[in-house]
């Protein structure tokens, strides 16, 4: 495997994104210093700092899992999916932030690890309504940490994409246990219940997200008719846009049909690199460009131009008019198909 390739293209757009992110991020977090120094006199700023990096962290763990059924649903949230992975660590970084200051506020002076006394100095595990809540947020962070500690492709090479995508779908414990610690957390501090409900809002907002964007994607995998030789008609080529694909599943793996150049091929819709969708990305310089990490194939044969070595299988394609037909049947990865011809007019 090589793993020199570095993002292709957007590269403007993803500073502009990182910085509008930062200076977001700076941005909350003093506006809630301040406004809570105004409105909360009695706060300090620990708990204040506490609270703005808690609420912060949790609405980008919102956005963060909204982008991946965003993106299935509209194209324009693509972008947003192509750059997660800062948000992913960003979001880390500040839920670190907030759990480290707590640590620091309620568990540092006394005879126990500060992390023991997190899991231990409130036993009531049995009581709701007293339940020991930072003891969730530990467990979250744990998990967090562990999914940014092993993103690197090191660890996707030694854990196996499944074990390691097994890992990433972590997030949702994660997440569950995110929604206990802070549901549990304002009981118990008896303040005001706003924060609740927005979480129920957002709880709400993500289920829906995901229901919708699984219904959609089932609805697109349905089994396409036959149409003579195996081939299957699978698209129009005028529903293409230039120099992009259309996603079909046949015989149960997806295939990007990709237009460019007056003409069509079909490649697996899978990145050899970490499973990205090739279908959702786009044609530069010549090469089906994966929309995660800018890996990048060549369209009539599946391989990556030298010096990488990465190959995905190729189907056959032939056009009926404006029909286009897909042989289901894959090619060994790396096999050269002849791209069909568009009529020209
Ligand atoms: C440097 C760190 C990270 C990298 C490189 C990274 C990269 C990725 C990649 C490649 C995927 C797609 C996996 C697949 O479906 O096969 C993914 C999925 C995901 N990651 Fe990350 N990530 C990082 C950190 C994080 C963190 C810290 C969070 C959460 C707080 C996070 C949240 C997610 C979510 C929600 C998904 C999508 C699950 C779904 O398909 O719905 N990521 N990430
Ligand atoms: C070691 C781990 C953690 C500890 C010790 C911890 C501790 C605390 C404490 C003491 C509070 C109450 C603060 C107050 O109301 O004054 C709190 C609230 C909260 N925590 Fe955590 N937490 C941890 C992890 C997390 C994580 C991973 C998140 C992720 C988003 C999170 C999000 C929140 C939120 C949103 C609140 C409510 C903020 C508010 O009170 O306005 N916590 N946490
Ligand atoms: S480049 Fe990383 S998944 Fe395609």
């Amino acid at each position: 495997m090589s793993h020199a390739y570095k993002a292709v293209g957007w590269n403007r757009q993803k500073k502009v994104y990182d910085l509008t992110l930062i200076g977001g991020v700076v941005a909350y977090l003093a506006l809630f210093v301040v406004l809570g120094g105004v409105l909360k006199p009695e706060a300090t700023i620990e708990t204040l700092l506490i609270r703005a990096l808690g609420t912060g962290a949790l609405m980008l763990l919102h956005i963060i899992l909204a982008i991946g059924p965003l993106s299935r649903l509209d194209r324009r949230f693509l972008p947003w999916l192509y750059n997660r992975r800062h948000l992913g660590v960003t979001m880390f970084f500040l839920a670190l932030g907030h759990g480290g200051f707590s640590i620091l506020q309620f568990h540092a002076f006394g005879d126990l690890h500060p992390l023991v006394s997190v899991l231990v100095s409130n036993g009531r595990y049995g009581d709701l309504a007293q339940f020991p809540f930072q003891a969730l947020g530990l467990v979250a962070l744990t998990i967090l940490f562990l999914m940014a500690a092993t993103s690197h492709d090191f660890w996707l090479a030694n854990l196996t994409p499944p074990v390691w995508k097994g890992l990433h779908m972590m997030v949702y414990v994660a997440y569950g246990l995110i929604v206990m610690h802070v549901a549990l957390g304002v009981l118990q501090t008896e303040r005001q219940p706003l924060l609740a409900v927005l979480m129920g809002l957002g709880f709400v907002i993500l289920l829906a997200l995901h229901l919708l964007a699984g219904w959609r994607e089932r609805a697109k995998d349905r089994p396409l008719a036959a149409q003579g030789r195996g081939f299957v008609a699978v698209c129009r080529a005028s529903e293409i846009p230039e120099k992009r694909a259309h996603v079909v599943t046949l015989s149960g793996e997806r295939v990007a049909v990709f237009r460019y150049d007056g003409k069509i091929s079909a490649i697996s819709n899978v990145c050899q690199h970490q499973n990205g969708p090739l279908g959702e990305g786009r044609i530069l310089d010549g090469c089906v460009t994966c929309p995660w990490h800018g890996f990048q194939y060549d369209p009539a044969t599946g391989a990556s131009p030298p010096p990488f070595d990465e190959k995905v299988p190729t189907f056959n394609v032939r056009l009926d008019g404006d029909q286009v037909l897909v042989d289901p049947q894959p090619n060994p990865p790396g096999t050269r198909v002849e791209p069909a011809v568009l009529e020209q007019g």
